[in-house]
């Protein structure tokens, strides 16, 4: 059987969806393998485009690799409150699911995969810009449980499996499946419907950002790199590191020309990480070169919101933790009520 196929796990995600599309875009055969928390409501125009399979990466089986070349495996859960919230959900679906997926893959001969790591693994670093040489000082269940992926991902690597670790800065920018809890993306929606940008724990900490389009780059960058370049590497993938505070400001002055709104300092509240980093590595090796500004990302999602979509602020879906506390809530009520109707 030809491998032709690249298998997204968690397509429909947030940069899923974005991914998704790129890769349609670029003549690839898709199938995305999602458990769909959010729906499939963000691939509704490219349904009929690629193959969806719903499932749970803890059961994850390997004919679903049936004629794929690649998997781009992002289906995890995605920030630190969702881990906190379901700590053993969080190792079975961040660990021990990127395993299975991985044993699938080695199992049925797929030699590429590409981890949707995370930044967070850095945790607190004070001193100056982080490498991917520096130690990791994960502070929070989800960075462990995305470091413990990328260390198990690393102990399978043979001549016949290649697995790229690829550390992710914050997230910002346009999806069709948004999340409204990212910083960027929070500041902007903040922004627009109070006129007032919240900066919060004296927005002292440094964050590295990068956009959503240059995400999904990287993976298909990642997926086309000559292997022996690759093989079992990490690459952080980040366009620049903001302090917060300096952050806000940026995007009040982006957004200056629209709507004039004011930056407000909170203190007391503590935040768990502060870090730069460095994607000199990724530019060397790889050539990734993230291209998306924050001015033009906040521009862009500044005009879909004048356009009068996604501005309903206050639904859940946007915001990860909110939504899986809905979803449990719903599961234990539907225990008792059985089928609504
Ligand atoms: N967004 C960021 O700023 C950021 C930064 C660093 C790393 N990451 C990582 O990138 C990946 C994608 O993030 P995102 O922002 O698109 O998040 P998201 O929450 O929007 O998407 C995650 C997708 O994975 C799916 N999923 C969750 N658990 C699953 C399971 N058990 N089995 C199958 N599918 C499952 C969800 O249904 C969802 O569609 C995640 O692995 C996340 O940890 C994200």
């Amino acid at each position: 059987m030809s491998k032709d196929i690249v298998c997204v796990t968690g397509g429909a995600g947030y940069i899923g969806a974005v991914l998704v599309r790129k890769l349609l875009e670029q003549g690839e055969k898709v199938r995305v393998y999602d458990k769909l928390y959010f729906g499939d409501k963000a691939l509704t125009d490219v349904l009929d485009r690629i193959e969806l399979i719903p499932g749970d990466v803890r059961t994850f089986k390997a004919d679903v690799l049936d004629g794929v070349k690649c998997v781009m495996h992002l289906g995890s859960l995605s920030n630190d409150p969702t881990a906190e919230f379901d700590p053993k959900a969080n190792h079975e679906i961040n660990f021990e699911g990127t395993m299975r997926v991985a044993e699938a893959c080695k199992r049925q001969g797929v030699r590429k995969m590409t981890l949707a790591s995370s930044c967070a693994v850095y945790g607190f670093h004070l001193d100056g810009v982080v490498d991917e040489l520096c130690p990791t000082n994960p502070q929070s269940e989800y960075a462990k449980s995305k470091l413990d992926a990328e260390v198990g991902l690393q102990s399978l690597v043979d001549t016949n499996f290649c697995p790229v670790v690829l550390r992710q800065a914050t997230v910002f920018g346009f999806s069709n499946r948004m999340r409204w809890d990212l910083v960027v993306n929070t500041m902007t929606m903040d922004a627009f419907d109070k006129d007032r940008i919240h900066v919060y724990c004296a927005g002292d900490n440094w964050r590295p950002l990068i956009d959503v389009n240059d995400i999904a780059d990287g993976h298909i960058i990642a997926m086309k790199a000559a292997e022996d370049k690759v093989r079992a590497e990490v690459f952080n993938l980040v366009l620049k590191n903001f302090r917060i505070l300096e952050l806000g400001h940026w995007i009040r002055e982006t957004i200056k020309p629209h709507r004039k709104v004011e930056v407000e300092v909170l203190f007391g509240s503590k935040e768990s990480r502060s870090y730069q980093v460095s994607g000199e590595k990724a530019k060397k090796v790889l050539g990734f070169a993230p291209k998306v500004s924050v001015e033009v990302a906040v521009t862009k999602i500044w005009e879909i919101l004048r356009s009068g979509r996604f501005t309903d602020f206050s639904n859940p879906i946007y915001y990860n933790i909110d939504w899986m506390r809905l979803l449990v809530e719903m599961e234990q009520k539907l225990k008792v009520i059985g089928k609504v109707f």
